[in-house]
């Protein structure tokens, strides 16, 4: 891996596009060999790109570079001058930086398997950022399913493909607190779990079984059960492993209140970022004035490689 030839197009140049992802359930459980439930998601960003002298980005958003060039670095690639354009708001939870590194490696190597892929970027971004990353976020970016969540076992990389419902409606709200993954404690909280400190083990045991009740009651259409389950997903969160804030606390407790949504919880790897809600479909804006913040409806999508599997 990583020494094959860049494959180009005729004219020289390329184009990939892969989606954010949410993660419904299974918060900092992927590091640990845990399992997770993402779902690619209708916000896409788009990559095109030639080979130059040296790896270039123009984007409108900053700091695209040390992750392109870390993608192009692990597939082999020559350097390249990439152009970036995307609707997935970077530093709000949904994993612009998985879209951006799985479109990159779509782009540059289309006859990639999903799973090569997903690993490759995963490296990549631990590389550009020197945070120890899971493989959730990239896994869904590039071989989510439209109309469905993955059941992602992390230790065995196995996945099954869940319905998700056409009733249910995912709604990220953005709590306005950003930040870089870089300046977060995500590294200690994984040193903290690999260590088997008691509160942090009690919240990645109960958070597993919570994706297994997750994914039963799914099956069920038990949306009241679902709900509660991201309430103790956030509980647990914000108590056992202490990545939620203030802010965010507030916010879902908000979502929490709104008639029509299910439950809610802080997503993807917190100190800030968004929130993730189920609603019910029709009543999302109720919960969009009730919360008094940006809220993305999102559907599921196709992830970038996803084509390549045959069920
Ligand atoms: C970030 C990481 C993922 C995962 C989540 C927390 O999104 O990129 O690998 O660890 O945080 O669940």
């Amino acid at each position: 891996m990583g020494s094959e030839p860049v494959h180009l197009e005729p004219t020289g140049s390329w184009h990939g596009r892969a989606p954010g992802r949410v993660n419904l359930i299974g918060e900092h459980v992927d590091y640990l060999g845990g399992v997770v439930l993402p779902a690619a998601v209708d916000r896409h960003t788009d990559v095109t790109g030639h080979a130059a002298r040296e790896w270039s980005v123009e984007s409108d958003i900053e700091g695209g570079l040390a992750y392109v060039r870390c993608v192009g670095e692990e597939v082999g690639a020559p350097p390249q001058a990439v152009r970036v354009s995307s609707d997935v708001p970077p530093g709000a939870g949904i994993s612009s930086s998985a879209a951006l590194l799985v479109a990159t490696a779509a782009g540059l190597r289309p006859d990639m398997g999903g799973l090569e892929a997903a690993l490759t970027c995963q490296r990549a971004e631990q590389r550009a950022t020197g945070v120890q990353v899971g493989v959730m976020d990239q896994f869904a970016s590039a071989l989510g399913r439209r109309g469905h969540a993955l059941l992602l076992d992390c230790a065995t990389l196995d996945y099954k493909l869940v319905p998700f419902p056409s009733e249910l409606l995912i709604a990220v709200i953005d709590s306005g607190e950003h930040r870089s993954l870089a300046d977060t404690p995500y590294n200690q909280r994984r040193r903290e779990a690999e260590a088997g400190e008691p509160k942090r083990r009690r919240h990645v045991d109960s958070e597993i079984a919570r994706v297994y009740a997750f994914v039963e009651a799914l099956h069920r259409r038990d949306f009241d059960r679902l709900g509660n389950l991201l309430k103790e997903s956030h509980q647990s969160l914000r108590d056992d492993f202490e990545v939620s804030t203030p802010k965010v606390d507030e916010l879902v407790e908000k979502a929490w209140a709104v008639e029509g949504c299910y439950g809610a919880r802080i997503m993807g790897a917190g100190f800030g970022g968004s929130i993730l809600a189920l609603v019910e479909r029709g009543r999302e804006q109720a919960l969009v004035a009730a919360v008094g913040r940006p809220v993305i409806i999102c559907a599921t999508a196709d992830g970038a490689f996803a084509g390549a599997r045959a069920d």
